[in-house]
């Protein structure tokens, strides 16, 4: 029996496609481990009416890792359309299954790093004041509340009389009560300390681990004083125990600013839900963009590993796969650094960044051109060769 059992949710599209380049590099570096697969996405939600089986839950509560691919997911309307004839008008409503998952093992910590590699074209340069172009290095960890905030799907259109009888004891409502229900959304955003102690705890001992030397948290408490205020408060108590790493404050809205302008003088960053979201994005695009995107969600107990990156519907049935591996494979690596393989994590990203500089193979993301079925013939590698090509640097 091999030391690790892998859960393997390929998910939808090019989920399918990525997740098992992961695993080829994973047995090429001599990872000792058996998958088992579990499904997950669309083709659950139109036949079943879930697209989250309980029997994928109960693997990953058995098995601890989860590697995920991608699944497609679909506004509630257009999603009640595609379910099975049978299925349709029984109350079955769509959610996202990797929302789900989370909220499912309480997956709060999520980890997005976003590092340059050089060579990579695709890095962003900036313009020098005196001519001429520089390319500044990028080395960030965004650390997002990955359970709470805006997605934990508390929200109303039409909301219940209670609930506006609630939100008519704060002041602020008076300017909406005259606003018939019908016509009034609601979507709340909640914060509790417990979480917010526990991602900027994360944050923090990462910083510390990986010598990095500020934590900056990334919010917007001069307007959502109470809930990213919380989340000040709370990172100013745990900085405490940090006292050699500076703790820094930035607003959301400067931050998507800033990080073109200066994006070297950040390290590890902290958020909730949505602006982790957003900001990761961000610094992910100053890097390569969705192709090399990779992330974390970890729990106490389950751990899962996925590319940020969706379905890619357009690129799934494209024989020979055309789509960039390596979001899929860095977030195989993430799950060995999480398991203490870090030897074989630091292989397999030496191995990546020796193909990205070599510039020999590449997707067609790397070579700037349009994905399609001519980009092979336009010089741009297949997804396959792409593998092929760091597996043969694992040395
Ligand atoms: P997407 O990430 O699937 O694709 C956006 C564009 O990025 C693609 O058209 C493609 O040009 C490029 N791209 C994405 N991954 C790439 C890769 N590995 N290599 C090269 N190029 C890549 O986002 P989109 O089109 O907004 O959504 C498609 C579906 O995926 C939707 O149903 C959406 O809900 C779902 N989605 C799922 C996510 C998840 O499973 N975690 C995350 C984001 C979207
Ligand atoms: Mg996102």
């Amino acid at each position: 029996m091999a030391k690790y059992t892998v859960v393997s949710m390929p998910g939808d599209g090019i989920g399918k496609v990525v997740l098992p380049e992961a695993v080829r590099v994973l047995d090429a570096v001599g990872f000792d481990a058996d998958y088992v697969h579990a499904e997950i996405g669309w083709e659950r939600w139109i036949n079943d009416g879930n697209p989250l089986p309980q029997a994928t839950l109960d693997l990953l509560k058995r098995h601890k890792l989860g590697l995920f691919g991608a699944i497609t997911s679909k506004p509630k309307g257009e999603a009640a359309k595609e379910l099975r004839p049978e299925l349709r008008d029984k109350g079955f409503v769509y959610y996202s299954p990797i929302v789900g998952l989370r909220q499912a093992f309480n997956l709060d910590v999520c980890i997005r790093p976003c590092r340059s590699f050089p060579g990579n074209p695709l890095n962003f340069i900036r313009q020098k004041a005196g001519g001429g172009f520089e390319e500044p290095k990028v080395d960030v960890a965004v650390f997002r509340q990955n359970t709470e905030g805006l997605y934990a799907g508390i929200e109303w259109t039409d909301p219940p009389q209670q609930v506006r009888d609630a939100l008519a004891t704060h002041p602020k409502f008076k300017a909406f009560e005259h606003v018939r229900s019908a016509d009034l959304a609601i979507s709340t955003r909640v914060f509790t300390r417990n979480a917010c102690r526990r991602i900027v705890e994360a944050a923090f001992r990462y910083a510390k681990r990986h010598g990095y030397h500020s934590v900056t948290v990334c919010e917007k408490p001069n307007v959502l004083r109470e809930t990213s205020g919380m989340m000040e408060e709370v990172a100013k108590q745990v900085h405490k125990d940090y006292a050699e790493i500076q703790l820094w404050s930035t607003n959301i809205d400067a931050q998507m600013m800033w990080l073109t302008k200066n994006p070297e003088d950040y390290s590890v960053i902290v958020a909730g839900n949505m602006f982790g979201d957003i900001v990761s994005d961000a610094f992910a695009g100053l890097v390569g963009g969705l192709g090399f995107a990779c992330s974390a969600n970890i729990g106490d107990e389950v751990a899962v590993f996925e590319p940020t990156h969706g379905s890619a519907p357009k690129y799934e049935k494209l024989d020979p796969p055309i789509v960039n591996p390596i979001a899929m494979i860095l977030s195989a690596a993430m799950m060995l650094d999480h398991i203490a393989e870090t030897d074989k994590a630091k292989a397999v990203r030496d191995a990546i960044a020796s193909v990205v500089k070599e510039g020999k193979v590449r997707t067609y993301d790397m070579m700037r051109i349009p994905g399609g079925p001519d980009s092979i013939s336009k010089g741009a590698a297949t997804t396959t060769q792409v593998t092929d090509a760091i597996i043969a640097r694992l040395g």
